[in-house]
């Protein structure tokens, strides 16, 4: 995940009483490695839970447990002030205001706008401009209560931002909903939370992966796409406001939160996943390394060896192929795109992979296929690996996205498209 969003941030944030507190640790030395400062602030509750020095030491800065503490408090830009009002002082400046974990007392008494100790004090005089964000964590039934229910939706009105929680084995040992988000899924939370809507209310299709054509039920053939560059699109869409809908074959990747993942094999479950999904997308974009053939007749089951221990050409199966159906193609000559850029109409871009002459076979391609955008990339340097370098080709000429990692050129894609598609 890039957490360039995060970078240079100063977020406060804010403990409540709860087990979910050792997670807190996670995430604060998460947004730190992320380039962000941290201000923790700890209600006695939290400090039960997890030792403030525990928190200084991950924040690298001094933790504020209480109102009555007279120590100087550091607003956003560093200014430390000795005036005692840290409650005042410490969302000055500040990015945002981060509670996790929230406990269903503590998110009682925010909704009540009630401020006796720092914390809650500090939540009620923070400036309006700097969002509060709540990373609830409960036992099930505390979660189900309707009075915790009714809390949330008010707070929500009165502006909090909520994050989701975790539905699993809770610290109690029942299992349900309430668990806090993990450490990770906060931080990506939060990178959402901060990218810039530049595609809100779109809606895209992203196939990923390699696909597998089998030559019977225990072999077949596939390449060595790993997946990383179409999922790092499909979160960065989703970060830019995006509704995403991802077509992957078979990856290591976990589904990216928030997008609906259709899991696939064949090109041609690609296909049909593809074909029953389209008609909602106004983006469908193919990054997908899809078989150009499959076998003709794959077996019902394993082709054995003959048993004549030759192992010769006349004892190897030999196969025969059938050319896929080029998903890309069949969608970008579809009513919808070649509509483009009529309203209600479908925006495709392709990604070519080669191995040599980027620029002119990307150029071919883009014709070949009838997009108006085709990023090219060396299929060689880039599968499985972390970063990758990208060549926009479209009616206007080339542009070149320099090797980075592969989410810091998604969010550069994904500003491409707004710009193309919202001039
Ligand atoms: N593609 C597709 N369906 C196929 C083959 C390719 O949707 N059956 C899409 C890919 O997802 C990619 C683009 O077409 O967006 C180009 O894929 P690539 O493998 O680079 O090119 P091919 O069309 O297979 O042509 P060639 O193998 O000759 O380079």
């Amino acid at each position: 995940m890039s957490t360039d969003p995060i970078k240079n941030k100063h977020i406060v944030l804010g403990l409540s009483g709860g087990i979910a507190a050792y997670k807190a640790a996670e995430l604060c030395r998460a947004l730190v490695k992320a380039g962000a400062s941290v201000q923790v602030v700890m209600t006695e509750a939290a400090t039960q839970f997890m030792t403030a020095l525990t928190m200084q030491a991950l924040s690298g800065r001094e933790v504020f447990t209480s109102q009555w503490d007279s120590k100087a408090a550091t607003d956003g830009s560093g200014h430390a002030i000795a005036n005692n009002m840290a409650h005042i002082n410490l969302t000055r400046g500040a990015d945002a205001v981060l509670i996790a974990p929230a406990s269903a007392d503590f998110m009682a008494k925010l909704l009540h706008g009630r401020a006796d100790d720092l914390l809650s004090l500090l939540c009620l005089a923070k400036p309006s401009g700097v969002p509060l964000i709540l990373a609830p964590a409960m036992n099930r039934e505390m979660w189900a209560h309707p009075a915790t229910q009714r809390n949330m939706a008010q707070l929500k009105a009165d502006g909090a931002h909520l994050l989701d929680v975790g539905n699993g084995d809770q610290a109690c040992g029942e299992v349900g909903d309430g668990r806090m988000l993990e450490a990770n899924d906060i931080l990506s939370d939060l990178v959402t939370y901060f990218t810039p809507k530049v595609l809100a209310g779109k809606r895209a299709l992203i196939t990923a992966g390699p696909t597998y054509e089998a030559i019977d039920p225990v072999r077949g053939i596939t390449n060595l796409s790993s997946g990383k560059m179409g999922f790092a699109i499909a979160e960065a869409m989703r970060d830019a406001g995006c509704e995403v809908t991802l077509v992957a074959g078979r990856t290591a990747l976990d589904s990216p939160r928030g997008v609906q993942t259709i899991p696939v094999i064949s090109a041609n479950d690609m296909l049909k996943a593809v074909q029953a999904n389209v008609d909602n997308a106004d983006i469908f974009i193919a990054t997908a390394a899809v078989a150009d053939w499959r076998p003709a007749n794959a077996a019902t089951h394993k082709i054995k060896k003959d048993g004549s221990g030759k192992n010769g050409e006349s004892a190897a199966p030999i196969l025969s192929f059938v050319e896929n159906t080029d998903i890309l193609a069949t969608v970008a000559a579809s009513p919808r795109a070649t509509s483009y850029p009529l309203a209600g109409s479908l925006y495709c871009v392709g990604f070519a992979a080669e191995s040599e002459h980027l620029e002119a076979h990307a150029r071919a391609k883009r014709e070949r296929k009838g997009v108006p955008l085709l990023v090219g990339n060396i299929g060689p340097a880039t599968f499985g690996m972390d970063d990758n370098a990208l060549l926009l080709v479209d009616a206007n000429g080339t542009k070149e996205l320099p090797r980075a990692a592969k989410i810091a050129l998604a969010r550069a894609l994904v500003l491409e498209l707004a710009q193309r598609l919202n001039p």
